[in-house]
């Protein structure tokens, strides 16, 4: 039975209201304003070790099922119309964890890849992926290129993953290739400007992110994209990444909507 142009009061049929709420569920909120939405956002998924201890399970349980609120962040950007999504997935710092979870976290990111590349490609969603890559295991690293090569023409939605990545390992990255610029003869030193910067970073060619999450009620960035976000609104939730759902996304994007965002200038 057809919901167009019904209200959900006047619906009474049981697969029509199934239909209009998943309508619901994939429509903008009518409170978040679409012409003023960030086009890229960036999340801390932070707080799976805690959340899976809150219900006397292994920290990687708490990992997986922070797969499963990413993906439906991801389809809720596609749905509602932001155009990128970064998150930070593993940090130059994480190698220090116990190599159980390291492991773990290698072969999920792997398993999740092979696992949700189809739907991904369906969907429209094209995958890049930020960090040094080289240090990663060689099956992972064979299927990150796998996804990237896939998705590479997609156009519904970004999602840019970060696996090993740091960011002042990202800029010592920058300022080597320009280095070797100048030595070559290729650029001067007083050329040097934030376009020429920016175009050897992971993140060239995606507008700077509007909005970063954290969630877990840690507030810093440990490392994330710390020439990107310079006029990046941040957003610090006490939710743990797996309690992370639509709903909090959606107090995330009122909360962003009601900055003023002057980039230093006065209106
Ligand atoms: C931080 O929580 C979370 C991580 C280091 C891993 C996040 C990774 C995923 C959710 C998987 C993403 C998968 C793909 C394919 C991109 P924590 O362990 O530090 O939590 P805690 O602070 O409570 O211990």
């Amino acid at each position: 039975m057809a919901t167009h142009g019904k209200n959900i009061d006047q619906v009474t049929d049981k697969t029509a209201i199934k239909e209009m709420n998943v309508k619901l569920l994939h429509t903008l909120p009518a409170d978040l304003d679409r012409q003023h939405l960030p086009q890229h956002v960036a999340v801390i998924m932070d707080g799976n070790g805690r959340w899976a201890k809150k219900q006397g399970l292994p920290r990687i349980v708490g990992h997986r099922q922070g797969v499963d609120v990413l993906k439906d962040l991801l389809r809720c950007c596609k749905d509602w119309g932001i155009e990128s999504l970064t998150a930070y997935a593993f940090s130059t710092e994480n190698w220090g964890r116990p190599s159980e979870e390291v492991d773990f976290l290698m072969v999920l990111f792997e398993r999740v890849l092979r696992k949700e590349l189809h739907e991904m490609c369906m969907e429209g969603v094209r995958i890049t992926f930020m960090g040094d890559l080289e240090a990663l295991p060689q099956s992972l690293q064979a299927e990150i290129q796998h996804s990237m090569a896939e998705t590479a023409n997609n156009k519904a939605v970004r999602f840019n993953i970060a696996i090993n990545y740091g960011s002042r390992r990202e800029i010592i990255k920058v300022c080597r290739h320009v280095a070797e610029k100048v030595r070559a003869g290729e650029l001067n030193p007083e050329d040097i400007d934030e376009s020429i910067f920016e175009q050897h970073l992971y993140t060239s060619g995606i507008h700077d992110p509007d909005l970063l999450i954290r969630t877990s009620g840690e507030m810093r960035l440990s490392n994330f994209l710390l020439w990107q976000i310079a006029y990046t609104e941040i957003y610090f939730t006490d939710i743990l990444w797996p309690e992370f759902d639509r709903t909090e996304f959606h107090h995330a994007l009122v909360a962003y909507q009601q900055r003023d965002r002057r980039f230093g200038k006065v209106k």
